[in-house]
């Protein structure tokens, strides 16, 4: 069965063609880090704008390098939320359109739900491992840092998330202060790898022992003070980075072996853009071998937002008769499906 996934949210138009859930025979994501750059973050009207311009391009890149035609897709699958209203209504538009005119089945995806299905997709001619449930999936993007049991492909519960700023938000904010640019992830990632870790020990917030929920917010007010107080040399600004995305990996791995021990979880999944971190993959891989626990990273491609995994947890979805209605509400049959 061949699923589009759309894929609008945020900055990013994306779209794959995925078989049978797993299988990716295209997935194309078109970045806005051009426009956004020159403004140190995302501007929701001019992303949505890109939405407008870059959405049919991308969907006939994925079909061309798929070597499909719409006629041959099966089901389509469209982030509905959660995301910028403005970049969430240019894929839900074109693709309730296109299911419309085609009549091809709809499933409306939840974004961070489909973070983790990064995890079992495979490329042409890969053959790998995929995790089994019940998993743990530790989700860290820009917008959420949340803890959850996978019980299957669309059934979970939420075990822990952030009270205020997400990972990935706070890795932007302080790339920011330290005026490295933007999108500030990649930046603190490159610049740390020859920086020193332990150059300032800065507050690790966990809560309290065994809390599986974050808060971030206090690791971005101790870099500003920091900062405040002593202004880094140029030749510092490394140890900075080492220093902050050591504090918020010591916690990630930390929470995420917390939860592997707190059920009877043996797989432990990884997803959402901080998931690309040169840093946390490496500690995690550390830590998860140790513990004799399995554990599954997408790869960076798949981390960052793209359209294969929505397309993988809509494959899902449409098995389980989750078809959307126009509203995206309503939850017609299909007939034929
Ligand atoms: O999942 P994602 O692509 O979009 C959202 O759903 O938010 O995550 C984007 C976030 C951004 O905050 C970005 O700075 C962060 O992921 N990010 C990274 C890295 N690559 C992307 N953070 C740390 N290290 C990275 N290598
Ligand atoms: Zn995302």
């Amino acid at each position: 069965m061949l699923i589009l996934g759309i894929e609008s949210s945020c900055d990013d138009t994306a779209a794959a063609v995925v078989e049978d859930g797993s299988r990716v025979l295209s997935s194309v994501v078109s970045s806005q880090d051009d426009i956004h750059g020159v403004y140190g973050g995302i501007v929701p009207e001019l992303a949505s704008r890109r939405h407008i311009e870059s959405i049919i391009p991308v969907v006939d890149e994925a079909l061309l390098r798929a070597d499909v035609t719409m006629d041959k897709i099966d089901g389509i699958a469209v982030t509905q939320g959660p995301g910028l209203v403005g970049s969430l209504l240019i894929g839900l538009s074109f693709a309730k359109s296109v299911s419309y005119v085609k009549n091809i089945p709809l499933t409306g995806v939840n974004h961070i739900e489909a973070h983790p299905l990064a995890a079992f997709l495979k490329e042409a001619g890969q053959e790998k491992a995929t995790p089994e449930f019940p998993a743990v999936a530790l989700i860290v993007s820009g917008g959420h840092t949340t803890l959850i049991y996978l019980e299957d492909y669309t059934s979970y519960k939420i075990l822990g998330q952030t009270r205020d700023d997400a990972a990935g938000e706070a890795f932007d904010k302080v790339a920011k202060l330290l005026g490295l640019g933007y999108p500030g992830g990649v930046v603190i990632d490159r610049l740390a790898k020859d920086g020193n870790p332990h150059f300032i020990e800065f507050t690790r917030p966990y809560l309290a022992k065994g809390n599986l929920d974050f808060s971030f917010s206090g690791i971005k007010t101790a870099v500003l003070n920091e900062v405040r107080k002593n202004p880094p040399a140029p030749e510092n600004l490394k140890d900075f980075a080492a220093s902050f995305q050591e504090a918020v990996v010591d916690v990630l791995v930390d929470k995420a072996m917390w939860a592997m021990d707190a059920t009877d979880a043996k797989d432990l999944i990884t997803a959402g853009g901080v998931a690309g971190n040169s840093r946390l993959r490496g500690r995690l891989k550390e830590t998860a071998d140790k513990a004799g626990i399995r554990l599954f990273i997408p790869p960076p491609k798949f981390c960052s937002d793209n359209g294969a995994m929505i397309a993988a947890l809509g494959y899902h979805q449409l098995k389980k008769g989750l078809f959307a209605g126009f509203d995206l509400n309503a939850r017609p049959t299909w007939e034929g499906f």
